[in-house]
């Protein structure tokens, strides 16, 4: 191949990137459906499903819907599940329906479990659905959320949903000291194979709002917020030390969240710490994404692709999305 202009510039970077093989060849990173969690948000009842006017694509389903979901991700390849309940008039102050043994999620771990158990259940500990002030915890006549108090419910929380046989309970609430005594408690009752991803560097973000809305705690919020015991997005030393705490505590994996805004914390935890470390690409990114592309501003699959790779460049090990049934169906229609 002959050009006019021909200079002396003996390294030329693009030479890596001229083909889609040679490109393929020196790819750094990848995704692949092994990286995928999937959130779902369950509700009483059967044969429900309502679609999150916030988050298009994504409905609150009864258990007979789940299970459909569930076999779509065994189908496409997904290995992981995450349980967030819609809880509909049983709300109180002492959180009280969290710990039910007849409870919505400890019912759908059952569930899942008997018809699907290679699928690697995830249950949300924290008490937000299950409060009528919508805080993670419980409170003081101020409104503060009391630590230890808190605590106590969390430890009856996980134990219920180890009893339902989940596999790996997942705090978060962000209260100091939790994954300890939730460890402790777990191996007092002999769950010691079950683990906890930490929710360890997780911020007071505003990118939980339709989240807020999917679970209806946003209206108990009201105008509260969670500054107290969720992260400063200013901080990311009082990160790392979450994390050292956590897993000097006995995570077994450990997670950064929101996810793109917060890709900094995602690769400092990852360069500093041994554990799999998890993003949550959460409920307001995932928003933003299908709105623009919905509007026809973006390319939905490729721009979401692209997001998968930035976590994995990051250094996450596991993405927790909305999207990872798009993501394997995308990944495997392709190979
Ligand atoms: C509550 C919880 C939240 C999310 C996961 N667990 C919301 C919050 O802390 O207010 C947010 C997830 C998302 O936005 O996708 N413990």
């Amino acid at each position: 191949m002959s050009h006019k202009i021909q200079y002396d510039i003996p390294i030329r970077m693009r030479r890596n990137r001229y083909s889609s093989g040679i490109r393929a060849m020196v790819a750094e990173n990848a995704v692949t459906v092994n990286d995928l969690i999937y959130p779902v948000f369950i509700l009483d009842g059967s044969n429900r499903k309502e679609a999150i006017n916030s988050m298009p694509g994504q409905s609150r389903v009864s258990l007979d819907n789940l299970l459909l979901i569930a076999q779509d991700l065994v189908d496409n390849k997904v290995n992981g599940i995450a349980l967030f309940p819609v809880i509909e008039g049983l709300k109180d102050n002492q959180a009280s329906q969290s710990y039910a043994d007849e409870g919505l999620v400890q019912t759908a771990i059952r569930l899942l479990k008997s018809k699907f158990p290679q699928l690697v259940v995830f249950s949300d500990v924290a008490l937000d659905p299950y409060t009528i002030h919508g805080q993670d915890g419980i409170i003081d006549d101020t409104a503060y959320v009391l630590n230890d108090e808190t605590i106590e419910v969390l430890i009856k929380q996980a134990l219920s949903h180890a009893r339902a046989g989940v596999d790996f309970v997942s705090p978060s609430d962000m209260m100091d000291g939790r994954i300890g005594l939730i460890r402790d408690a777990l191996d007092q009752h002999g769950f010691i194979n079950v683990g906890i991803m930490a929710y360890s560097a997780k911020y007071a973000s505003k990118y939980y709002g339709p989240f807020r809305d999917a679970v209806g705690s946003s209206s108990n919020l009201a105008n509260a917020d969670k500054k107290n015991y969720q992260l400063n997005p200013a901080n990311i030393k009082e990160a790392m030390c979450e994390v050292a705490l956590d897993i000097a505590e006995g995570a077994d994996m450990v997670m950064v969240k929101p996810g793109l805004p917060y890709l900094d914390v995602v690769s400092t935890v990852a360069n500093n710490f041994d554990k799999p470390v998890a993003v949550y690409h959460v409920s307001g990114e995932y928003a933003m994404l299908k709105a623009a592309s919905l509007a026809g501003y973006l390319d939905y699959d490729a721009t979401l692709i692209e997001t998968m790779l930035c976590f994995k460049r990051a250094g996450a090990d596991m993405i927790w999305t909305y999207s990872a049934l798009d993501v394997a169906r995308i990944l495997n229609t392709k190979s």
